[in-house]
């Protein structure tokens, strides 16, 4: 297993054959969903299905459930079947303010606790859908220790922003900045939002890049197809990792001379480049790159 975190598959719980056949498309992540993939009838089903299948299968990625959120009467039945499965993470919808993710923390150690698992064993990750939780971006990422991540639900944000609905998502690029913002300062993972409309493919790509020019490092997808799209914007290219190389051999030739500044190909190159381009081949061999 890579230690990447760029697709975060969304696998509805209710669908066997969607559950079965998750980890098979590459992504970093499947994510099993209990709340809005799930009908109200289903609820109970779905939460068994995952319980049974999480139980009996070990999966060879990263695995998250989507629980249901604070106020609705599926959430300490979700919370408490799940923990015990020990998932790397629960993502809570509709994150408002800094105390939903106190509960929610208190409430898995408990869980932990009857489990008989380590505390903290279980992180979080907290889905922003509101106005009042983009306000509250950095309290809800630095909430609790358990953290692992926060990211943008656009669909429910923009019904409850009375928004009009563009294809290339100009009406959320305030709510994406700040989410991104206040994950890197509390130092948690920005996650991107989903496109829905999964067979717009370049509309897709286009707006992954967007993404990441904004600072998102992972990207929920609901299909398939969408993954290798993904890893494809992330993960560097061969020039931007020739690039890399060259950086840090002219910035050794610098330091050697006692200087801290060189110039390569026409540009300036100094301590910030140095750092990215450190980071650049650290990516590219997380992803599995020969470098
Ligand atoms: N997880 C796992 N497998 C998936 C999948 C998903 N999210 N989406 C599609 N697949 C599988 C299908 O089962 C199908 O497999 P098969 O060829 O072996 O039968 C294959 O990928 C192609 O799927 P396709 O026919 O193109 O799509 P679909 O009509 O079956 O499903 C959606 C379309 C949107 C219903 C489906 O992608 C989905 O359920 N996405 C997740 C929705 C969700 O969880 N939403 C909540 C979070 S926003
Ligand atoms: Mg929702």
């Amino acid at each position: 297993m890579n230690s990447l975190y760029r697709t975060m598959l969304f696998v509805p719980g209710n669908a066997p054959a969607k559950l079965t056949k998750a980890e098979i498309y590459g992504a970093d992540c499947v994510i099993f969903d209990l709340e809005d993939a799930v009908s109200v009838q289903e609820k109970d089903a779905a939460r068994d299905l995952v319980r049974t299948f999480l139980s009996t299968y070990h999966l060879d990625c990263r695995v998250g459930i989507r629980v249901n959120a604070q106020d609705t009467p599926y959430y300490e039945e979700d919370v408490k079947a799940m923990v015990p499965l020990k998932p790397d993470f629960l993502r809570l919808p509709k994150s408002e303010t800094a105390k939903n993710m106190q509960d929610l923390d208190v409430f898995m150690s408990q869980c932990e606790k009857e489990a008989g698992i380590p505390e903290g064993t279980v992180k979080i990750v907290a889905t922003i859908e509101t106005a009042l939780g983009v306000q509250n971006a950095f309290e809800i990422a630095t909430a609790s220790k358990r953290i692992l991540g926060i990211g943008l639900g656009a669909e429910d944000f923009r019904t409850d922003m009375r928004m009009t609905r563009s294809e290339d998502g100009q009406e959320i690029l305030y709510a994406r900045n700040r989410i991104s913002l206040a994950a890197h300062a509390a130092g948690v993972m920005p996650l991107d939002y989903v496109y829905s409309n999964f067979k717009n493919t370049e509309g897709f790509t286009a707006d992954v890049r967007f993404g990441k020019m904004l600072g998102f490092t992972c990207k929920s997808v609901i299909h398939p197809s969408q993954i290798p799209l993904v890893h494809a914007v992330y993960d560097p290219t061969e020039k931007e990792i020739e690039h890399a190389k060259q950086v840090l051999v002219v910035y050794d030739q610098a330091m050697a001379k006692g200087s801290g500044v060189i110039a390569l190909n026409g540009k300036m190159i100094d301590m910030p480049m140095v750092t990215r381009a450190k980071a650049v081949l650290a990516y590219a061999k997380a992803s599995g790159k020969e470098i």
